[in-house]
């Protein structure tokens, strides 16, 4: 039986490009981009490349991006690098209760060190409201971020009006579009916004990279100290061939996007289709909002996810209950929970699929079928 594969929100598969290029940098690239000779020489250009293409991809300038190890230290570094940095303007940061624990746990940090933290709810549909965001605004507030797609949901959230709503304001404004890269067009400058994270995992890259834009006009403070790596903002040798194999990941991801875009909600709506012609019973969580095609979760009546993902599983259906990070515990889905009233089953019994480059009409199709046969199965 081969497993099929319908959680590329964890994680996607490495494109065959993209190991094509991190094998050719490991094996011919060796150099160190710092040093000045021609081995490190080689090895700049690979960076060099890679900053632009990178830049180029969300309309900014090379020299805003920094490489880190992944979205979760770019996120600690637009998050906490900017509240040290910033604290003399005020200690006042404003979040949201559907943030990636990569957000959520480095403000909870940031509050044991006297910030204060804003939590903006969302309504049912998953997405965060403008008015609650005006009303937590004060004087003394240096940081907003709210990520692009909730990576739970699909849900988008409206990062230009918010970026429009905090121009004239002194805070700063980062999203997590983590899970919106490569999926939406991004242009830095459009939606207003000084700080931004991106993972390459997520776009058939390596684990273990990503960037952050940072707007020239930002104040951070570096979280790590060495040497001049990334303008200081965060030192520490390059992993070159990974770097290599993101540059290929995210030309192929641009070129690629609108046909990807089209190909995953062909996916999307024919495994909700199959559901449907089955005579299922679901719902989908935030299914009235503008969302990605490529996630969708979906609640089932008179399950619960343990059941469900156990018998995903063992009939080679690879499924999650919301973030990868915290799949495996019992706990509701934080997610849904500050969407829907505290009893609501959906926190329960709602499953989480994510459609991308493992897939084709012909495995969607047995996935739907397998999904069909165990929901029935638990419902009757
Ligand atoms: C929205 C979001 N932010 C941040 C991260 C963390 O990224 P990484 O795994 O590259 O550290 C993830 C990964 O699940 C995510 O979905």
């Amino acid at each position: 039986m081969k497993a099929i594969y319908l959680d590329h929100a964890a994680t996607t598969p490495v494109h065959p490009k993209v190991a094509e290029a991190m094998t050719e940098s490991l094996q011919k690239n060796f150099g160190n981009p710092s040093s000045i000779h021609s081995f490190g020489r080689k090895a700049r250009q690979i960076l060099d490349k890679a900053r632009s293409v990178a830049a180029q991809s969300i309309h900014a300038s090379d020299k805003d991006i920094v490489f880190t190890s992944g979205g979760t230290e770019a996120d600690n570094i637009a998050i906490t690098g900017v509240a040290l940095a910033n604290q003399a303007k005020g200690k006042h940061i404003i979040t949201t209760k559907i943030e990636h624990h990569a957000t959520l746990h480095t403000v909870e940090n940031l509050e044991k060190q006297g910030f204060e933290v804003t939590y903006l709810d969302v309504n049912e549909h998953g997405e965060v409201e403008l008015q609650q965001l005006k009303n937590a605004l004060r004087d003394d507030t240096i940081l907003v971020t709210v990520m692009m797609v909730n990576n739970e949901t699909g849900v988008i959230q409206p990062i230009a009006a918010i970026g429009e709503l905090l121009e004239e304001h002194q805070t700063y404004f980062h999203t997590d579009a983590v899970q919106a890269y490569g999926m939406l067009p991004i242009k830095v400058g459009e939606l207003k916004v000084d700080l931004l994270t991106v993972s390459s995992h997520k776009i058939n890259g390596p684990k273990g990279l990503g960037f952050l834009y940072v707007h020239p006009g930002v104040t951070l403070q570096a979280l790590q100290h060495g040497g001049e790596q990334e303008r200081k903002r965060r030192p520490g040798t390059e992993n070159v061939a990974a770097i290599a194999g993101f540059t290929e990941a995210i030309q192929l991801a641009l070129t690629e996007r609108e046909q990807r875009y089209q190909e995953y909600q062909d996916y999307r709506d024919r495994f909700l289709q199959m559901l449907r012609d089955q005579g299922i019973d679901f719902s989908i969580n935030g299914e009235k909002s503008e969302r990605v095609p490529n996630i969708i979760n979906v609640s089932f009546p008179g399950t619960n996810v343990e059941a469900l993902l156990t018998n995903f599983d063992l009939s080679g259906v690879a499924a999650s209950s919301g973030s990868a990070c915290t799949a495996g515990s019992v706990e509701p889905s934080h997610v849904l929970s500050a969407m829907f009233t505290e009893n609501s089953s959906c926190t329960t019994n709602s499953i989480r699929f994510s459609f991308g480059l493992a897939n084709n009409q012909e495995n969607v199709t047995e996935a739907a079928e397998k999904v069909a046969k165990i929901v029935t199965r638990l419902t009757t």
